[in-house]
């Protein structure tokens, strides 16, 4: 990390957290617990065995406006970076999508006469397991062809840009069933329930299109360097 980033590796973690709370995400995504009082990023990565630049680079990625891949290597691992998605991908598909769903069914009239809530609730199902299918790709074959990779094996079948031309927008769809919602679900007295689903909506959407956005804009190139790399060795 140079200078150049807005955050650093001696700046306090509960700065960076209160400045943009969804760096809370990162955080437990990166296996960081709560409960550091007044220590530097640096000291709460090494307490709790945190790759630090890793960290630092998601963190500044997802609060900078603008970001290029440096091609340096020592500015972030990939393999701790791959588990940084994984474990995105475990917090989409096993808690915030259920989580959604559970709160979808409290919100809507789910009764059998209400065709729009019945509609609601199968294109969110549909929409779910799109997203399975997408994360499980990723956890199964690009990381395993990345692993690989790590250990100096190039494959004759599969490369990143493979990969990188047929990553498809995810939350695309999620836009979709928002608007069923908001153009289409009938008024009823109180909206409370309903509106509190649609903020866990807004915040997933955004949430996947930054889990995106790393996958593209970190992962991808820091991948297709390594893969340069032993093809030069070759
Ligand atoms: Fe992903
Ligand atoms: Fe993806």
């Amino acid at each position: 990390m140079n200078e150049q980033h807005k955050y650093r590796s001696t700046d306090k973690m509960s700065d960076l957290i209160c400045d943009n709370y969804s760096l809370l995400m990162v955080m437990s995504r990166f296996g960081l617990s709560l409960g550091f009082g007044d220590k530097s990023v640096k000291d709460v990565c090494e307490a709790q065995g945190v790759d630090c630049p890793t960290f630092l680079a998601v963190a500044n990625f997802i609060s900078e406006e603008q970001y290029s891949y440096s091609g340096k290597e020592s500015d972030f691992s990939i393999s701790a970076l791959m588990d940084y998605l994984k474990r995105a991908h475990a917090y989409f598909l096993d808690f915030n999508l259920p989580a959604i769903r559970r709160k979808l069914i409290e919100a809507i009239d789910c009764s059998g006469s209400n065709d729009v809530a019945y509609l609601i609730l199968k294109f969110f199902d549909e929409y779910a397991k799109e997203v399975r299918r997408h994360m499980e790709y990723e956890n199964q074959a690009v990381f395993t062809y990345v692993e690989q990779l790590l250990q100096g094996r190039l494959s004759d079948e599969y490369n990143i840009a493979t990969f990188a031309s047929k990553h498809n927008q995810i939350d695309t769809k999620l836009k979709e069933l928002k608007n069923i919602i908001i153009k289409y679900y009938p008024e009823k007295e109180n909206n409370n329930l309903l509106n509190a689903v649609l903020f866990d909506i807004f915040n997933c959407e955004q949430d996947l299109a930054t889990h995106c956005q790393v996958e593209d804009y970190m992962f991808v190139p820091a991948v297709a360097q390594i893969e340069r790399k032993l093809k030069d060795e070759q």
